[in-house]
């Protein structure tokens, strides 16, 4: 299969970003015909950022689905569509064609239609990297349910708050999933988050780690069973759900500046245009090529660059179950060279992990498949880029590093492999379609080279967010009305002389631990249940392995007298309201927090503390108790 539409010179760069730029309906409708539509839209583009409201491609008919297999049946089916690499390098790994894969989603597409799932019902999705996830994604997408992945390393609580969110009444998961030596109990977490959860009418398991589990009479049901049922009435077809271009495609939950995690929203049409043309033009991906992206499906990444990216495009995806260091830091390298990796892509925070590893995990392993890596999700520093790109790219493979987010669905700035140059540390020049720009506080534009401030986007691409789900006024408020007109990203950034963008890092209350994105007020609100929390706050500080690490400041009531023990009944209570990812890195007790005279805790210090920093504090006359902060120096970590 051919890509018109594939860049392939930085010439043929800027005259699609211009074109882009000056006519946006006619550059991505010349981009949709690429697709399979049942029907052609009518309106390529309509928008405005005030409601907001923003519809691509109105009118047209489409299954994302047929796009990612029925249309390679011809010409890929006997391909492999994913490569599902186990956990443990001792179990075989399992390879799914075209064929085989479409084969299955059907299957369980009817699995679904069985117990009562319609087009447009909310299924949640709770599992390890196992290669019924994707069936089961895949499976929501062509009957028309909405997906709503949940991360395994999420609480009960937290999917019990997903689920009433979205009102989900089914659920997919697994007895267990297997990271590294470690089995997670999914299902018993599942059983724990649906005592709050009535609504829910059936949950499909599916057997992994062979876990002792309780299963609901009437709720509960096993995958397996649930597949032989279909197969006993002949495994009948499952035609592709006719959907409108904006019809909802999934829901994937984030966290932000308030305590609740917002439901972004994507739709079928723009999404799959987005998420396919990014894969295409940033990786440079050639046909008959193996993406190896190592997120989990639980993450946007995974949703664009594991599942509908590469399959959209009739790539060869890698699907790997288990952890970066195990059974040692070998395993990516391991995993390289036994299935050809071409392209893989990772985050800065598993570089720096495997860096500090130590060479010698390197030393048997070829990587001579490697033609582009990629890094996705926090900013990456030079020494970490260095290193990926020395030792792991030989100094011959590009470097992509791919600035986008969950609200964004696809890759926005980013260097395409080999046609447009790469600068280490910088995300470098937007995609066709994206027109970023920089505002200092006020939202005035800052023009020219050579300036940092808030990164804005000027105007809609088809992957754009297009709701928070039940609340689109929170979506205005978030996204849209901080600055008249444009979309806010949450992320400061600078432009060189050159106009390469680099982004600095968040600028609102949101830390980025390990590529994975923390509100501060939602760890807040976890910590302050637990009962002898007074009041607490949080900032980041800068980790040499996860990027930014969690500092907590926490007013205790009647500590234990070993006040590690109370820092464990903390992290205990954190891991049960959000999940171990939020847990705290440090935890100093305090007596007081610094606040002004309205009350507002000033976290600018505190942030300036947990660096490090015990002078130049700034301006402190503004605080209600000016000792307190000596007090918090002295005391810290
Ligand atoms: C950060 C992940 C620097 C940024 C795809 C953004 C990055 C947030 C990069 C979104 C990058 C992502 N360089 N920072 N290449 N990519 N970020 O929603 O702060 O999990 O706002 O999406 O990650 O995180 P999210």
């Amino acid at each position: 299969m051919t890509y018109p539409y594939q860049i392939k010179s930085l010439e043929a760069y800027h005259k699609a970003y211009k074109d882009s730029i000056e006519n946006p309906s006619d550059f991505w409708a010349a981009i949709a015909e690429n697709f399979v539509w049942k029907k052609k839209w009518d309106k390529t583009l309509e928008w405005n950022f005030e409601e907001p409201k923003v519809e691509w491609f109105a009118g047209g008919k489409l299954n994302i689905t047929e796009n990612c297999l029925d249309r390679h049946i011809d010409t890929l089916g006997n391909k492999p569509a994913i490569i599902w690499e186990p956990n443990d390098p001792k179990d075989s790994s399992v390879i799914l064609t075209y064929k085989e894969l479409l084969f299955k989603v059907k299957q369980f597409a009817n699995v679904l239609k069985n117990n009562g799932v319609n087009k447009g019902d909310r299924v949640c999705i709770y599992m390890g990297m196992v290669p019924e996830l994707a069936i089961a994604v895949l499976a929501c997408a062509r009957i028309g349910a909405i997906h709503s992945v949940i991360f395994g390393g999420f609480s009960a609580q937290s999917i019990s708050d997903r689920l009433i969110d979205a009102q989900a009444e089914f659920i997919i998961t697994c007895d267990g999933a297997h990271r590294g030596n470690k089995i997670i109990p999914l299902k018993s977490v599942v059983d724990d988050a649906l005592i709050n959860c009535p609504f829910v009418k059936k949950v499909i398991v599916c057997t992994r780690t062979h876990t002792a589990i309780s299963m609901i009479k009437g709720r509960d049901l096993w995958w397996k069973e649930e597949i032989k049922k279909i197969d006993a009435i002949g495994n009948p077809d499952y035609p592709a759900e006719e959907m409108d271009a904006e019809d909802i495609l999934f829901i994937l939950y984030t966290s932000g500046s308030t305590g609740k995690p917002k439901g972004v929203v994507h739709t079928a049409a723009g999404y799959m245009v987005w998420a396919n043309y990014t894969f295409v033009n940033v990786f440079q991906y050639q046909q008959g090529q193996v993406h190896f992206c190592t997120a989990d499906i639980g993450w946007i990444t995974g949703h664009s660059y594991i599942i509908y990216g590469p399959l959209s495009a009739g790539a060869t995806t890698l699907m790997f179950e288990g952890i970066p260091t195990w059974p040692d830091a070998g395993r990516f390298w391991e995993i390289v060279d036994k299935h050809k990796v071409d392209i893989l892509y990772t985050a800065p925070t598993a570089i720096r992990s495997l860096m500090s590893c130590g060479m010698e995990f390197l030393k048997d392993k070829d990587l001579k498949s490697l033609k582009v890596l990629g890094s996705v999700g926090e900013p990456i520093n030079e020494e970490a880029w260095q290193w990926y790109y020395k030792n792991i790219g030989k100094q011959k493979c590009p470097i992509v590093d791919t600035w986008w987010q969950t609200e964004t669905g696809g890759i926005m700035i980013s260097n395409m492999a080999g046609v447009t140059p790469q600068k280490s540390t910088f995300t470098t020049l937007p995609l066709p379609g994206i027109e970023p720009l920089l505002v200092d506080e006020n939202g005035t534009e800052l023009l020219g080279n050579n300036v940092s401030g808030n990164l804005c986007i000027k105007k809609p691409w088809p992957g754009i967010i297009r709701t928070t789900y039940g609340d689109h006024e929170r979506c205005r408020t978030v996204y849209f009305a901080t600055y008249k007109n444009l979309y806010f990203t949450g992320d400061g950034c600078l432009r060189d002389e050159e106009g390469n963008y680099r982004i600095t890092g968040r600028v609102d209350d949101v830390l980025n631990v390990s590529g994975h994105r923390i509100g501060t007020a939602e760890l807040e609100n976890a910590i302050n249940m637990h009962s002898g929390v007074i009041e607490s706050a949080i900032v980041g500080f800068p980790h040499d392995i996860k990027g930014q690490g969690i500092y907590a400041y926490i007013i205790f009531d009647k500590m234990h007298e070993d006040a590690n023990l109370t820092r464990q009944d903390i992290i205990q209570t954190v891991s049960r309201n959000i999940g171990a990812i939020a847990k705290p890195d440090k935890i100093q007790f305090v007596s007081g927090l610094p606040k002004t005279r309205s009350g507002k805790i000033m976290r600018r210090i505190l942030r300036k503390i947990a660096e490090g920093e015990t002078e130049n504090l700034g301006d402190l006359s503004t605080l209600l108790d000016p000792n307190i902060v000596s007090e918090i120096i002295e005391g810290a970590l």
